[in-house]
């Protein structure tokens, strides 16, 4: 039994996620930390909202509430979507945390302790009719690395690089739209990042197994000149973290709080401390995930994310933790993915294009989106969402293959035996034969499982319930059962354990489909099928099953067009 810590990149708090979002990052994260758990694996999964700076400002002051209030109610409303697609966090945290304020401001001690803090006297954006300054999305402007005119003063959404207010061109404020801004000086504090570039390559270049999407970006800022600048990681922004040393007041830093990007992923960390708060455990129960002077040296840690994060994962949050020089669990693996598209154009929070997680859930259960979207997960390329696309794989993956099979068999077996699991009969060549494919085809997608595979996962995962059809269709025990009962009731207990092996295999992807099918067969008992010619005699004669409901509906040509028409304008 390994220990596995999965965090997932932590949504902001601003507004419902959409599908896209989803796909990139809590959804794969979900599946391996179901698939490690299946596999007998203590595993700590943590996600959180992700609450600070200027989105959570603009957004609350969009919606007329209160920071604080508006950051609470979202956090509720993201839990709750989360617990609808069946996202099984071990705690969803929140980056506003009294953990998370005390870790943060411990990190920025110790970086200072060790001589990575530098304090700087810059130039920043002043708003006259605003009267504030106007650090990151507060300003917008045309991106001067590639012309996209959106650009925010933080980072360009289009090429993704990482800017400075000061590098906009036609600049504006967004609280107000006024252009009549000014540069005035403030004071912020520097993380010395270019002092740990040695330490940092070193370190990447360790990483010898990482996906190439993730090595490529992280090569390219670490090596582009500019990549690897110091970063400020204080804003002049009311809602944040209050910059301390530790829990000393820092001179001259007063009323200034961290940078999102600062605290954002020292969350993962807090989130796991507010998980042991959250059950009433002790300091050492998070450390053991954490420190590797505490028992984190045998935790292997992953995480995953949408290609924009990884410069923050691979570069940002590395150097804070490197440059503490205190023994933190640092990431082992790290699985990015690129973007997914929405019918012909980019999924878009800010413009509210697409398919957003709570409309998903209130059109059909979790299970359908799941499934198309980890079978289309965005792994070598961009991928893109179309209905029809959609429709395809539901009724064909889902309906026809999975929900068939069971259907069929059990309606089968309670017609023809009762409703409990024949005796008759012994299996023959055909059933050799397809135990020894699906052992085969087992091995091949929990290898693509361990590896993060996760298009290849569900592409062999179909294959596997496609030779269970392909055996009733070739076997039929429908013709059979008329001149060999016995035989027929050898195939029938065959299929009925098979739709007990698709459960547990399936669960990770269809968590609710695969609670059915084991409540239909009266069984709890899901250890992996390692040993598949066991497993598929785990369900002995005489034990009791069900019919389920209908695992999975199609959905209808006049659904597709009409959800087509919904979702084709721009959200409000
Ligand atoms: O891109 C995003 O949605 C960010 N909120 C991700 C932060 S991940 C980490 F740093 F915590
Ligand atoms: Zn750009």
């Amino acid at each position: 039994m390994a220990r596995i810590m999965i965090t997932s990149a932590i949504p902001y708090i601003n507004g419902i996620k959409h599908l896209g979002n989803l796909v990139g990052s809590q959804l794969p994260a979900d599946l391996f930390a179901r698939y490690c758990r299946a596999c007998g694996h203590e595993v700590m999964f943590i996600c959180a909202t992700d609450e600070h700076g200027t989105p959570a400002e603009l957004a609350a002051a969009k919606a007329g509430k209160p920071v604080e209030a508006y950051c609470a109610e979202m956090h509720e409303v993201q839990a709750e979507i989360a617990r609808g697609f069946r996202l099984s966090f071990d705690h969803f945290g929140r980056s506003s945390s009294q953990r998370n304020h005390r870790l943060t401001q411990h990190f920025a001690g110790v970086l200072d302790a060790q001589g990575l803090i530098r304090e700087v006297s810059e130039k920043q954006v002043y708003s006259v009719d605003d009267g504030r300054f106007l650090p990151d999305r507060y300003i917008e402007g045309t991106c001067p690395n590639c012309g996209y005119t959106s650009a925010r003063g933080d980072q360009c959404d289009n090429c993704t690089k990482q800017l400075d207010p000061t590098d906009l061109i036609n600049p504006h404020s967004t609280i107000s739209g006024s252009t009549n801004l000014e540069v005035r000086e403030t004071k912020h504090l520097y993380l010395m990042q270019r002092s740990l570039r040695d330490k940092l390559e070193a370190w990447i270049d360790s990483k010898t197994d990482w996906p190439i999407l993730t090595t490529s970006i992280a090569k390219k800022w670490l090596n582009d000149g500019d990549g690897l600048q110091d970063r400020g990681i204080t804003r002049d922004l009311y809602w944040g973290i209050p910059v301390k040393k530790g829990d000393q007041p820092w001179p001259g830093m007063e009323g200034k709080v961290f940078y999102v990007w600062f605290d954002a992923p020292i969350e993962y960390i807090a989130g796991t401390a507010e998980w042991a708060d959250a059950n009433g455990l002790g300091d050492d129960a998070w450390e053991r995930w954490w420190r590797t002077d505490k028992g984190a040296a045998d935790v292997t840690y992953y995480q995953f994310m949408g290609k924009d994060n990884v410069p923050f994962h691979t570069l940002s949050f590395p150097a804070t933790i490197l440059g503490s020089g205190e023994p933190w669990k640092m990431v082992d693996y790290l699985k990015s993915f690129n973007y997914l598209n929405y019918d012909g154009g980019q999924f878009s929070t800010s413009r509210g294009r697409g398919v957003f997680m709570d409309q998903a859930l209130s059109i059909l259960p979790s299970d359908y989106w799941r499934w198309w979207l980890l079978s289309h997960a965005p792994e070598s390329s961009d991928a893109e969402f179309t209905w029809e696309n959609f429709q395809v794989s539901v009724n064909k993956d889902l309906a026809d293959v999975l929900g068939n099979l069971v259907s069929r068999v059990t309606k089968f077996a309670k017609s023809k035996f009762g409703e409990t699991i024949p005796a008759g009969g012994s299996f023959g060549p055909q059933e050799t034969a397809l135990i020894a494919d699906l052992g085969a085809r087992i091995r091949d997608y929990e290898a693509h499982m361990q590896a993060m595979e996760v298009r290849k996962a569900a592409a062999e995962l179909r294959g596997i319930w496609v030779v269970g059809n392909e055996y009733l269709q070739s076997a039929a025990p429908w013709t059979v059962v008329k001149t060999d009962p016995e035989q027929a009731q050898a195939m029938v207990r065959l299929a009925l354990n098979l739709i007990r092996i698709y459960a547990i295999l399936s669960q990770p992807f269809i968590p609710d489909a695969s609670a059915t099918m084991m409540t239909a067969l009266n069984s709890d008992d899901w250890s992996w099928p390692g040993d598949v010619h066991a497993a598929i005699r785990a369900l002995p004669a005489g034990h009791g099953f069900a019919v389920p409901e209908n695992l999975f509906r199609k959905i209808t040509d006049e659904e597709r067009a009409d959800w087509q028409m919904r979702f084709a304008g721009i959200r409000t």
